[in-house]
C-alpha cells in the first residue's frame, strides 16, 4: 500500500556497473548506447519506487557525453526524484565514472527522465505527491517545473512554426545549411 506523499529518499537509486569490454565501440570507449539503456533502467526503477505502479519513459532532456567512459571503469547512476506533475514525475540523474586504479572520478553525465505513471492497462494514473525535506530539494523540484514549461514551449514552436511556413519558405530557411536538395 502506498501514501499519496512520499520522500525524496524512498525512491533513490544508485547502481553501479563494471565496464566489461563487450560494452565498447570500434573506437575503444564504451558505446554510448550502453549508458543510456542503464540510465533508462535506473530512471524507471527510480519512477516505480515512487509510483509503486508500472510506468513509461515519456522524454529525455539534457542527455551529454561530457567525458568518454572507458573499459574497465566502475560506472555509477544516481537518480532521483526531482517534481511530480499529475500523472508524470522528473528524474533527476547524475553519472559518474570512476577508474579504480587510478581513483579519479569523471562526471560524464547529467539529466532528466521524464516518466509517466500507468496501471496494468496502460492507463496513465496520479502520481503520488513528493516531501520535499531540505533547500536542494525544493531548488530541484522548481527546476523541474521549469523543465516541464520549457519542454511544452520547445514543442509548440516546433509544431507552429513549421506548420505555418509554405514549402518555399521552408526551403529558404535552410539555403544557407550545409545540405543539398535533390529532387
Ligand atoms: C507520453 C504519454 C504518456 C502521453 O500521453 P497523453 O495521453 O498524451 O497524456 P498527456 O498529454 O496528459 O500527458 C501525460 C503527462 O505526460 C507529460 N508529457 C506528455 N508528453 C510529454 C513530452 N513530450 N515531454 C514531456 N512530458 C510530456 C504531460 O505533461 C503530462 O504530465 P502531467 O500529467 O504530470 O501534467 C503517451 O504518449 C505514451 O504512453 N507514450 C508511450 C510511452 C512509452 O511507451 N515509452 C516507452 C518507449 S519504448
Amino acid at each position: 500500500m502506498y501514501s499519496s506523499f512520499k520522500k525524496v529518499s524512498d525512491s533513490e537509486t544508485i547502481l553501479t556497473e563494471l565496464m566489461i569490454p563487450s560494452y565498447s565501440n570500434f573506437g575503444g570507449k564504451v558505446h554510448g548506447g550502453i549508458l543510456l539503456s542503464l540510465m533508462d533502467k535506473v530512471a524507471y526503477v527510480t519512477a516505480v519506487k515512487h509510483c509503486g505502479n508500472y510506468a513509461v519513459t515519456v522524454a529525455v532532456e539534457g542527455v551529454e557525453f561530457l567525458n568518454p567512459v572507458e573499459v574497465g571503469e566502475l560506472v555509477s547512476l544516481k537518480a532521483s526524484v526531482n517534481y511530480v506533475g499529475k500523472t508524470s514525475l522528473i528524474i533527476g540523474m547524475r553519472i559518474e565514472a570512476l577508474n579504480p586504479k587510478t581513483g579519479v572520478v569523471k562526471h560524464t553525465n547529467s539529466c532528466y527522465f521524464t516518466m509517466a505513471a500507468k496501471n496494468e492497462n496502460g492507463e496513465l494514473v496520479q502520481a503520488p505527491g513528493i516531501i520535499l525535506e531540505n533547500d536542494e530539494q525544493i531548488r530541484r523540484f522548481a527546476e523541474g517545473m521549469a523543465i516541464k514549461k520549457l519542454s511544452k514551449e520547445k514543442r509548440t514552436i516546433l509544431k507552429s512554426d513549421f506548420l505555418h511556413l509554405s514549402k518555399d519558405e521552408v526551403r529558404e530557411s535552410i539555403s544557407n545549411e550545409k545540405c543539398q536538395i535533390d529532387f
